[in-house]
């Protein structure tokens, strides 16, 4: 894991927001959406909304762009404005995307490229840290503006709110660990929880101190057919929520659970859609 520093954020924001998302009612997420890529596009990663209105999601996909969502009646549109899927890969391999809410840059991991940041207005990307095996997942610290990223490794990890630990997924282990950034167990890891299935991306969820963990039921070692299941946990590693998606993600690996606005929005390697499950 590595970190590199940002920008400081504004904490009186960042209180609104606290005030906002507080107090979130979970229902079953029984009702489900689409959200389809262009043909012949696969792969949607990631799903990062911007700002305070909630723009998007922002996606990656498989040939290496970024996607934004511009509502129903365009779809997914690429950063360049079009939705030609021939037109080749501008990037490496983004696998995951983190708005810094106050500022708007975007930072990426990259399988090729390391960790790259594009400002609010788009654009190509600027690479910031490269020399990784395989940079995966990625969060920023609201508070600090530090940005955490996860190298070799199957998923993504995601920083508290009050930015005292990061939870870091162990796809083959089975497991999340929890490793500390402040106090007396500054920098020591512990086993959070054990996990039926394989962890991927980790999420911070909308009600403070919990988190989404996108979890495929035999994926490693394969026992299909797998069960993908978004699992919410609290920052003790207690599990307080399992939902199923196997029957809209049949035998498929996931690789993100986001919640936004209510809403679950569900990203695989292996459709050409971004899953909504809401109530
Ligand atoms: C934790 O590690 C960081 C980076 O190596 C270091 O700057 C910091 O002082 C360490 N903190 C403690 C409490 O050991
Ligand atoms: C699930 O997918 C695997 C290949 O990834 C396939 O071998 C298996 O037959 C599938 N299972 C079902 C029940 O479709």
């Amino acid at each position: 894991m590595a970190t590199s520093q940002v920008q400081p954020s504004m904490l009186s924001i960042f209180v609104v927001f606290f005030c906002v998302y507080g107090n979130v009612v979970y229902g079953q997420f029984t009702k489900f959406d689409k959200l389809t890529l262009p043909r012949g596009v696969i792969g949607p990663e990631a799903a990062s909304f911007r700002g305070f209105m909630a723009e998007g999601p922002f996606t990656t996909v498989i040939d290496g762009r970024i996607m934004k969502w511009q509502g129903p009646n365009i779809g997914f549109q690429f950063c360049d404005g079009t939705t030609d899927p021939d037109k080749g890969p501008i990037c490496g391999r983004p696998l995951a995307l983190s708005f810094q809410p106050i500022t708007g840059l975007l930072y990426i991991t990259d399988a090729y490229f390391g960790l790259l940041v594009v400002g609010p207005n788009g654009g190509l990307a600027t690479q910031l840290a490269g020399g990784f095996k395989f940079a995966s997942g990625l969060d920023v610290d609201l508070l600090t503006g530090y940005v955490y990223f996860i190298d070799a490794s199957g998923g993504g990890p995601a920083v508290s709110a009050d930015s005292t630990f990061v939870l870091v997924p162990k796809l083959t282990g089975l497991r999340v660990l929890k490793y500390w950034l402040v106090g007396l167990r500054a920098n020591t890891t512990q086993v959070l929880v054990n996990v039926a299935g394989n962890p991927n991306k980790i999420k911070r969820a909308e009600r403070l101190g919990e988190f989404w963990m996108a979890v495929s039921v035999g994926q490693v070692p394969r026992r299909p057919p797998i069960t993908p299941q978004g699992v919410r946990i609290n920052s003790n590693g207690v599990i307080l929520q399992t939902v199923s998606f196997a029957t809209e993600f049949f035998n498929k690996t996931i690789s993100l659970v986001q919640e936004q606005s209510g809403k679950l929005y569900v990203g695989s390697r292996f459709t050409d859609f971004i899953g909504v499950y809401s109530n």
